[in-house]
């Protein structure tokens, strides 16, 4: 029998929680930019009895998608795909965080969906960002959605962005977009895709916003926010195993708020004082 194969590009906080939770007894494929953190992630799953190997991966580049694709089949046959690569507002300009998290997330879900087992799952991780603004003209859902990804980037509104906080929002929006449209083309082949907007959640990406140039402003966040908290990989990695398990087979082409309550009360509580500066 051929190996089932589990593949997470991001190998950091929130995809190492959600990938060792539906890893038993499958290989586990880790895919970073940086391979001293994928091959970091590996050696803690490996010292708890997890099978790994690692490859090199830019998630903005089509050719290293296409040899992930490549490489994690001849490992097996691909069961699940976990997209937690991802930068932040803080952490690059807005061309690159269009072309990470907007181009290459979409490339990610085509050239998976041509792959993926039968009773596979996907699970992208989007941002609470992508709930912030508000709705977008039906035009732009639509381009958003459907464009095709060698010409996603040339989308006029999107060459319009300035700054790198609309650059991330609009590639989290286009992220859950983008799994709606690719729910039919993976539902054919017996799997489901779906995204989880994290809130702050406390990993090595959330503590560059916590001391970058925006940090008063996320700690009054979390501070008024209805949990009080800041939230913890375990607890999206819970969530992506439900999605991800026999139980959440219905569940198909949508996107699930995992944020102690910020983005309702962004709109209709506390939180509404940040409108004005998001
Ligand atoms: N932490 C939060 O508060 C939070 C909130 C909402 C959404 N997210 C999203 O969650 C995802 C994972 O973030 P995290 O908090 O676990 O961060 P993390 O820093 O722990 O992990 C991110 C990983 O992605 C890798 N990466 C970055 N750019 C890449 C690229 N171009 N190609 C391949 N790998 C790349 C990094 O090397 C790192 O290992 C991101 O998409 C982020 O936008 C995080």
């Amino acid at each position: 029998m051929k190996k089932q194969v589990s593949v997470l590009i991001g190998a950091g906080s929130i995809g190492q929680a959600i990938i060792r939770r539906v890893s038993v007894g499958k290989h586990i494929v880790l895919a970073d930019y940086s391979l001293a953190n994928a091959q970091r992630t590996a050696k803690t799953l490996e010292d708890a009895g997890y099978e790994c190997s690692v490859i090199q991966c830019d998630l903005g580049e089509n050719k290293d998608i296409i040899a992930l694709v490549d490489y994690s089949t001849s490992k097996g046959d691909v069961k699940y795909v976990v997209n937690a690569a991802g930068v932040s507002p803080s952490q690059a300009p807005v061309e690159r965080i269009l072309q990470v998290d907007l181009y290459g997330t979409s490339v990610l879900m085509e050239e998976f969906g041509k792959v993926i087992a039968d009773g596979g799952s996907g699970i992208i991780i989007s941002s609470q960002s992508g709930h912030r603004f508000p709705a977008l003209p039906q035009e732009q859902n639509d381009a958003l959605a459907m464009t095709p990804c060698d010409k996603l980037l040339e989308l006029p509104f999107l060459k319009e962005i300035t700054d790198t906080l609309k650059a991330y929002q609009y590639s989290k929006r286009c992220n859950v977009l983008r799994v709606m449209y690719e729910a039919s083309r993976w539902g054919k082949r017996g799997a489901t895709i779906n995204s989880i907007s994290p809130g702050i959640i406390i990993t090595p990406l959330a503590n560059d916003e916590l001391h970058g140039p925006r940090k008063d402003g996320y700690l009054k966040m979390i501070q008024s926010s209805p949990a009080g908290r800041a939230g913890t990989p375990d607890e999206v990695g819970d969530l992506a195993e439900f999605l991800m398990s026999s139980r959440g087979r219905f569940i198909n082409g949508t996107d699930i708020l995992i944020d102690g309550g910020t983005t309702a009360s962004y709109w209709y509580g506390d939180l509404q004082y940040l409108k004005a500066t998001h």
